[in-house]
């Protein structure tokens, strides 16, 4: 076996755990690969170009009683095809069938209608799970419960929904995605994501805009020897691929001007965690997390990304001269499984101005700048004593051949109940910390809450990390850590989920759900599977 440079740094620095020194144990140095293209149709990094997915244009536009825009979109998941290897073609399942799908981008305040249409094959091309039923969730949407994509409110090939989303929150990037009950993993994988950007007069003086506001979509893949996309999710623990994605390319090259970029970087791989730093050792700038901008921007010279959180970061690079490549390396974390290149995602070229360039650039107030104050909210002001209850949870397993729990809670249970049951039902406008606690040292998980923003309050007893001192919807409760958040319950009443997004453990079946301002008996007007219901998709194509 041959040790990389950075293996050998990683076993020297076990035991250093701490002040930013990251450690690899050694059962996560593992083999080569987990595809099985032969060496001219693996693709190798640095070799594709940079894109950005398209975005998606309203089809039309009307105006609610109460003066509020509605933007009206119209959406088909269907099979397609993606161009991610050099010579073989990749079956993939998209929104409007690309992969990733195409950004939805829109204003705070103005409100969302999606005609979601399942244009899928009965069954998944590949694995053949029993019907390609689907639930879109809108990740980071205080969206009503039956339209936040709850798992078991599934929309059939054949068949369409409409979704309405709110945008009354504060500026964030979010993330539409399918939740359908038990095939999450599949349906995400095979590309049943995309990006949705909601801006917001704040945010839009203080960060860059348009061509330099960029998302990076992080994903991992392995394939089969004829292209296709290989499943293994090694009984249920987690898939590892070999390649890294941003936006659908593999370790792409981005040309970059010598000024400051704002990333919006999702981990939408459903199970690797990312530790991204740059290869020069310099600082990003951290300036807002799931839920929006945070209070004071962060240096840091690595972070700590699980699935589904999303970091919003500034890279000056007007520090370095034109034809410098810098990288985004990945220095990982602790239980995933690392292969020969899962330690790169994507490289950063410096070009030279254009004078056109650069006397537009110096119009751009923000070419050059990295705010330190941000902007404060409501969840970011709460303290421990604004709490009404404290609730504790534990994420576990407690043997391969059995499901994830929460609280010994699985989605199994929720769903023999009938959807009645609840592991917790705070008021509404209540204010509660909860306490996640994972025992285990083999595992970790990003937990997600829907519904609201939370404060970290503390992870161990100690200050949250820098990178997470924002507003959040995701927490990596990583090995041996109790972590504690903070939220208030609301706007809206009804049942809203709670899972670990390592995607195969939500669907074996890390997942609960939480019932705000009702009691079990209520009428819930807002029933998750019953109050908008699917219906024929008129359309045939
Ligand atoms: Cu991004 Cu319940 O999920
Ligand atoms: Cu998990």
């Amino acid at each position: 076996m041959s040790i990389s440079r950075r293996e050998v740094l990683a076993l020297g620095g076990l035991g250093l755990i701490g002040a930013g020194i990251v450690t690899v144990p050694i059962s996560t140095v593992s083999a080569k690969s987990a595809s099985q293209l032969s060496a001219r149709d693996m693709p190798r990094p640095y070799t594709s170009a940079f894109t950005i997915p398209p975005k998606l244009q309203p089809q039309s536009v009307t105006v609610d009683p109460d003066g509020s825009l509605v933007n009206h979109y119209n959406i088909a998941m269907r099979q397609g095809t993606a161009q991610i290897l050099p010579r073989q073609s990749t079956g993939i399942l998209g929104y409007n069938g690309t992969f990733p799908g195409p950004t939805i981008e829109l204003d705070q305040g103005t409100r969302a209608v999606i005609d979601m249409r399942n244009r899928l094959p009965m069954r998944h091309p590949q694995w053949g799970h029993h019907l390609l039923a689907t639930s879109t969730h809108l990740h980071g949407s205080a969206s009503l419960p039956q339209f936040d994509g709850y798992a078991s409110d599934v929309t059939a090939p054949g068949f369409c929904k409409y979704y309405q989303y709110p945008n009354f929150q504060a500026a964030r990037t979010l993330w539409y995605h399918d939740h359908g009950v038990h095939f999450t993993a599949q349906n995400v994988y095979s590309g049943l994501a995309a990006m949705y950007i909601m801006h917001d007069p704040i945010e839009k003086k203080l960060l860059p805009q348009g061509d330099f506001d960029v998302p990076l979509i992080i994903s991992d893949a392995m394939f089969a020897a004829d292209g296709s996309l290989g499943f293994d999710d090694r009984d249920h623990s987690g898939l590892w691929g070999d390649v890294v994605l941003v936006n659908g390319r593999a370790w792409p090259v981005m040309k970059v001007q010598p000024r400051v970029y704002r990333f919006r970087v999702l981990n939408a791989s459903i199970s690797r965690s990312y530790r991204p730093s740059l290869s020069t050792g310099d600082p990003v700038y951290i300036v807002a997390t799931d839920g929006g901008l945070m209070p004071a921007s962060q240096a840091v010279t690595n972070w700590r990304h699980g699935s589904a959180e999303r970091y919003e970061v500034l890279i000056d690079f007007s520090k370095y001269k034109a034809g410098t490549r810098v990288e985004l390396r990945n220095l990982s974390n602790p239980n995933n499984r690392d292969y020969t290149d899962t330690n790169k995602i994507m490289a950063f070229d410096v070009a030279a101005l254009t004078p056109a360039e650069e006397s537009h650039m110096k119009l751009d107030p923000q070419w050059n700048r990295i705010p330190q104050s941000l902007a404060g909210s409501h969840v970011m002001s709460l303290t421990e004593k604004d709490s009404e209850k404290t609730r504790n949870f534990r994420v576990q397993r407690s043997g391969l051949a059995e499901p994830w729990t929460i609280n010994g809670v699985t989605w199994e249970d929720v769903i023999a109940s009938n959807f009645k049951l609840a592991s917790a039902d705070p008021r509404l406008d209540a204010v509660e910390v909860w306490e996640i606690e994972n025992k285990s040292g083999g595992w970790f998980h990003p937990v997600h809450i829907h519904l609201i923003d939370f404060q970290i309050l503390s992870r161990n007893g100690k200050a949250p990390f820098p990178w997470e001192r924002g507003p959040k919807d995701v927490v990596y409760i990583g090995e041996n850590e109790k972590v504690k958040v903070i939220m208030k319950f609301g706007p809206h009443k009804g049942r809203y989920m709670v899972h670990c997004h390592n995607l195969p453990h939500e669907d074996h079946s890390m997942m609960f759900q939480f019932r705000v301002g009702l009691a079990e008996k209520d009428i819930d007007d807002c029933d998750p599977i019953l109050a908008a219901p699917p219906t024929l998709d008129p359309e045939t194509d």
